[in-house]
């Protein structure tokens, strides 16, 4: 018999939290106890409304859960079991279609590869495999080195821009090519912040503004692995970095865990935590560069819908000083609904293309937003990106110059691809107004986004 302690309880939570789960009420049963785990949306709630409008966690009602078991739908049966299994408790019955289910699911692994030295630093590639998608993770710079996936037709093309070598990793210092960017992404205006009446200065490296963590970001530094893990439902690799007091200009010494997860359901996630013993600005966010067909073809024909509803706009020197516009469906940068890329890829002629943060629109209670999907019509695939986070920079390689060959046949181009990058806004740290980017003492800054992969 399971004891429903409260550790055990708040286990399994998180389990339920940091997995891609849904759990729906069919409402009008809830107080019978009746409930419904579904597997698969990546929207995860934590908090429910039962039918008198209280507000109940996973931790209340999963008691519930056990008390009628028996009146589960079969589905939610063989998860509730397959839960508490994660959770490392003895099973409740019905065993052996546990077993057959968990078997189905479980076709992952991590293996390691060297991937030589540097820095004096010996260096590994991950492979993430779940069967139909591979992810290759290095811990040199945190960098997603390659995104294996099928089309429509099951011919398995690269979709990510990436070189073969460490080396050229670090010989690149701006194209960012599938790097984990920090200690904050984007751009902060003249390398200047202030917090509490402390004034700091950045080394500038993109015209008079800090661009991506500086000169030697998080992209170019050797990350500790410290964890390696197959579950039924995920492969995964961790690893930690700290960030020394002054490192770049930034103030405090700022340790960094992200985790890089694949899923059964094809989905990527990354997950970020960060702890600091200074107020430091922290926008960590993976540069990957997209492109759905293998890089056959530009992007531009590419579809991408985002949900938001403004964007963050942009002074002379390239970077937001306050001011949201709105983007009703004439703007050039509207894409709330399906829009092809090259409908006004043209009118950027400043940023040669799409350099722009969008303001995305969160909803009450999701811990993740569906912030954008984009869409090859081409090879059917298509990548739907879901954050906590509050901006969202698409960038559509407008300074590829073709002079930079990596894995695929051709050397990378203007609109090879397109990042999408989950982000605090640029300059946030200069712009009170903005959502909050400084990490206190004391606080954990924990952030998710999510890359699901699929073909349509
Ligand atoms: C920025 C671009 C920049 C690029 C560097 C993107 O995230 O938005 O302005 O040129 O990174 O490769």
């Amino acid at each position: 018999m399971i004891k429903y302690t409260p550790a055990f309880l708040k286990k399994l939570e998180d389990i339920l939290t940091e997995s891609a789960y849904t759990v729906r009420y069919e409402r009008g049963n809830f107080q019978s106890g009746w409930c419904l785990l579904e597997r698969k949306s990546v929207v995860v709630l934590n908090k429910f409304l039962d039918t008198e409008g209280r507000i109940n966690t996973l931790a209340d009602i999963i008691p519930q859960l056990a008390v009628n078991f028996d009146k589960l739908t079969h589905e939610s049966q063989i998860l509730y079991e397959f839960l508490l299994q994660e959770a490392g408790a003895a099973n409740t019955g019905n065993t052996a279609e546990t077993q057959l289910n968990l078997n189905n699911m479980s076709n992952l692994s991590v293996t390691k590869k060297d991937w030589g030295t540097i820095n004096d630093q010996q260096v590994s590639i991950y492979e993430l495999n779940n069967g139909t998608v591979k992810v290759f993770v290095s811990n040199y710079g945190g960098t997603i080195q390659s995104i294996e996936a099928p089309d429509k037709n099951g011919r398995i093309h690269n979709i990510v821009a990436g070189y073969h070598t460490a080396e050229e990793y670090r010989d690149d210092n701006d194209y960012y090519l599938g790097a984990l960017v920090g200690r904050y992404a984007n751009r902060i205006a003249d390398g200047k912040f202030t917090i509490a009446g402390e004034s700091y200065t950045l080394p500038v490296n993109n015209g008079p503004n800090s661009l991506h963590g500086g000169i030697d970001g998080f992209h170019r530094k050797v990350w500790e692995v410290t964890g390696q893990q197959e579950t039924a439902t995920e492969a995964s690799v961790t690893m930690e970095y700290t960030s020394k007091d002054g490192e770049e200009g930034y103030p405090g010494n700022l340790q960094v865990q992200v985790t890089y997860a694949l899923s059964v359901e094809n989905k990527l996630k990354i997950q970020y935590r960060a702890t600091t013993d200074k107020a430091t600005p922290v926008s960590l966010t993976n540069h990957s560069y997209f492109n759905l067909n293998g890089f056959e073809d530009v992007v531009t024909g590419h579809e991408l819908k985002i949900n938001a509803e403004s964007y963050t706009k942009k002074n002379e020197n390239n970077v937001p000083a306050g001011e949201l516009e709105f983007l009703d469906k004439d703007h050039p940068l509207y894409f709330g609904e399906f829009t092809k890329l090259e409908k006004n890829i043209d009118q950027f002629a400043e940023d040669r293309g799409f350099d722009h943060n969008y303001v995305l629109t969160m909803q009450p209670f999701q811990q993740l937003l569906e912030a954008a999907e984009l869409r090859d019509p081409q090879s059917g695939r298509y990548l739907k990106v879901y954050t906590d986070q509050p901006g969202l920079q698409i960038y559509t390689a407008n300074w590829f110059d073709g002079s930079r060959k990596g894995t695929h046949s051709k050397p990378y181009g203007k609109y090879d691809a397109i990042a999408l990058e989950t982000q605090a806004f640029p300059n946030s740290p200069n712009v009170p107004a903005f959502p909050n980017s400084i990490l206190q003492p004391g606080e954990e800054y924990s952030s998710t986004t999510v890359y699901e992969i699929g073909v349509e």
